[in-house]
This record gives structure tokens, sequence and C-alpha cells, in this order.
């Protein structure tokens, strides 16, 4: 961001989980140069393929696509896995992700870089106290985000993704339903602030998007007023309310690509930058202000989690066939149920 700006920040929010340090992978030409051989030999003598997700790094989302595999939102990566003929899913991302996957492919060997790789979307609703909150609204039927455990989802009658979320709500809503939202309290006010439906809403939140500042922001858009602002709905309201798009990671990459304006302000992860510079290469992108500005660096705008992910670790899991996802036979089963309604509502609308 230019210096220049004066910035003033929000009162900082308490964060429902702490984050651990962004560690990024740092290569030497010659050693990424030999990673990528070995990965490329051991991926085809393992029927593998790569699925990342936008957040992960440049050398990551690079492989997947010169190899065959996917780089996308986690609606698609879910999709992807389910549709390609790969036996093994290198996951890319963090653990939800791979449990998606192993939940959709039961029978397909799922592995990860690391399996540290969390989200504090996930680790802010346990399973017990989720449970035992959905058995106190029997009458309430039960939306869950995708950035959750498999038990959670197993608790739940639908998951959804981001770029669903609006018109799954807006649906249930117009069927007169009542729900519970979980877990993240940003993306539920929003898509209760659209949709008008009574939810009863989690209070979880992701590292990342809650440090956003919205009054910082609004003084950055005065800065660059042919900027459009992009914000995911993970970020807090005030900022959702300086937005001209508000979507899923590919929504936003959707809005880079097909609007007009020759500069955008993105409140995301900064991971997303490289695929978006490849779909413009002639706009300008600027990160949205973040904590990291004026106060501690909260996350810097970049997920901790997924930038555990690298390429060191991904050969060290082809060599030894560890990190596999595994999950229990009826805990799938039924986790199954709610991403299914998820994917034949997508198929439906
Ligand atoms: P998307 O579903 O939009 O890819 O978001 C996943 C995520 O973790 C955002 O922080
Ligand atoms: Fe979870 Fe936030 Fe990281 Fe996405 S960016 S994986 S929501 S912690």
């Amino acid at each position: 961001m230019n210096a220049s700006i004066p910035i003033r920040f929000d009162p900082p929010s308490t964060p429902v989980i702490a984050a651990p340090p962004v560690q990024e992978e740092i290569l030497s030409d010659a050693e990424r140069g030999a990673l990528l051989a070995e990965i490329r030999q051991r991926m085809q003598a393992q029927d593998a393929v790569l699925i990342a997700h936008y957040y992960t790094s440049a050398d990551l989302q690079d492989l997947a696509e010169a190899t065959g595999g996917c780089v996308s939102d986690s609606l698609e990566m879910a999709r992807f896995g389910h549709r390609h003929k790969a036996r093994t899913l290198l996951v890319a991302g963090v653990r939800f992700m791979g449990e998606t996957a192993k939940i959709l492919n039961p029978e397909k060997r799922v592995l990860m870089p690391t399996l540290e790789a969390e989200c504090s979307l996930d680790l802010s609703c346990p399973t017990d106290a989720f449970s035992a909150f959905c058995d106190q609204h029997p009458d309430r039927e039960v939306v869950v985000y995708a950035n959750t455990s498999a038990e959670v989802k197993a608790r739940a009658d639908w998951m959804v993704t981001s770029g669903l979320a609006v018109r799954l709500v807006k649906a249930l809503h117009e069927q007169g339903k009542r729900l519970i939202w979980a877990p993240d309290r940003h993306l539920g006010g929003y898509v209760q602030s659209v949709t008008g439906a009574d939810m009863l809403i989690w209070k979880g939140s992701c590292v990342v998007h809650d440090a956003f500042q919205a009054e910082a922001l609004a003084q950055m858009k005065l800065a660059y007023p042919q900027a459009a602002v992009l914000v995911h709905p993970e970020s807090p309201a005030p900022v959702i309310a300086l937005a001209d798009v508000v979507g899923s990671t590919t929504q936003l990459l959707n809005a880079v690509r097909d609007l007009p304006n020759p500069q955008f302000i993105i409140a995301t992860d900064n991971g997303m930058f490289h695929k978006m510079h490849q779909v413009a290469p002639g706009k300008q992108l600027l990160e949205a202000p973040t904590a990291a500005l004026g106060t501690s660096c909260g996350s810097c705008a970049h997920c901790p989690w997924m930038a555990m992910n690298g390429l060191r670790n991904l050969a060290a899991v082809l060599r030894q066939g560890n990190n596999e996802i595994v999950l229990d036979t009826q805990l799938m089963d039924r986790a199954r149920l709610s991403i299914q309604r998820m994917l034949s509502f997508a198929a439906s609308i």
C-alpha cells in the first residue's frame, strides 16, 4: 500500500483462536528444480493428482496446473477430486479440505503435505460444544460452512461454501426454515443481512479476514478512487459494507478478470494475488489494510496454516506415504450427506 496515505485503525477485535506465525518456504532455484523433478516423477509413478487452494504458494499452484491438477476454491477442490480418475489425491490446503476430499472419495488415498494445517474457523467450533448447542434447538436446521471438521459436518443438515451460502440460506428461508449457522460469525451475519433469515450464529472467525480494518480501508478508497474493493465475506461487517463485490475466492477472481477498473483493493488472503495477476496481467492489485500495518501482525493477510504447505513437505509425503487422511467409515457416511445435499443444490440452480 502507498506509504504516504495516513492510516487510522479500528479497535482490535479479540481473535477467537491465536494464529501461529506465518513461515513461508524459501527455496533456492536449484532446490526448487530438484524438488519439482522428484515430485513429478513420484506423482506419475503413484497415479497422483495435485489439488491446491488459491491461498497456497505460487510453486504449488503452478505445479498443480502443470501436472493436470487444479487450483481453485474449496467447493471446486471437492468437485475436482471427485471427478478425477487418479487413485491418489494430493490436497494442498488446510485439513478440512483434505477431509472433504476423503469423504467424497473414500476409495481413494488422500495425502496432504502436512496434517498440521488447521483453520481457525474449524478450531473455533469444537464438536461436543456445537452438538450440545444444536441439541438445545431441535426445531432448527443446521447449516455449517465447509471450514469445519468431519464431525461437525456429520452433525449438520447442510454443508455450504461461501460461494453458495446466500443462495442456499435464501432458499431455506423461503421454505420457512429457522437455522443454526456455524462457525463464521461474519459470514453468518452477512448472509443473515442479505436474506433476512432467522439464524442463530456461532461465534467463530477467521484469523486472516477478521484483521481487515474498515476505517483504514475507507481512507484507502479515497486515495484510489478508480479502484474496486473486493471483499471475502469472512471479513467484519464494516469492511463488507465498503465492498463493491463480496464473494468467495473464485467470485473475487472473476471480478478482477471481468470488471473494467484499473486497480483493485482486495480483502482476502494475498496468496490469491498469484492467480489474479495471471488472469488480469495489466491490473494493479492492492492489499486491503490489516492490523499488520499499524500494530502487531496477526496474519499479514496470509493464512499461517496455508503457508505450511510447500514443495519440501509435498515431496516428503510422496516419498514416505505418510500424512494420509484416515476417517471412520460411519463418520464419513454421515458427513457425506450434508456435503452431497449442497452439491445437489448447486447442480439445481
Ligand atoms: P473459499 O471457499 O472461498 O475458497 O474460501 C475458503 C477459505 O478458507 C477462505 O478463507
Ligand atoms: Fe481458515 Fe481463514 Fe485460513 Fe481460510 S484463511 S483456511 S478461513 S484460517
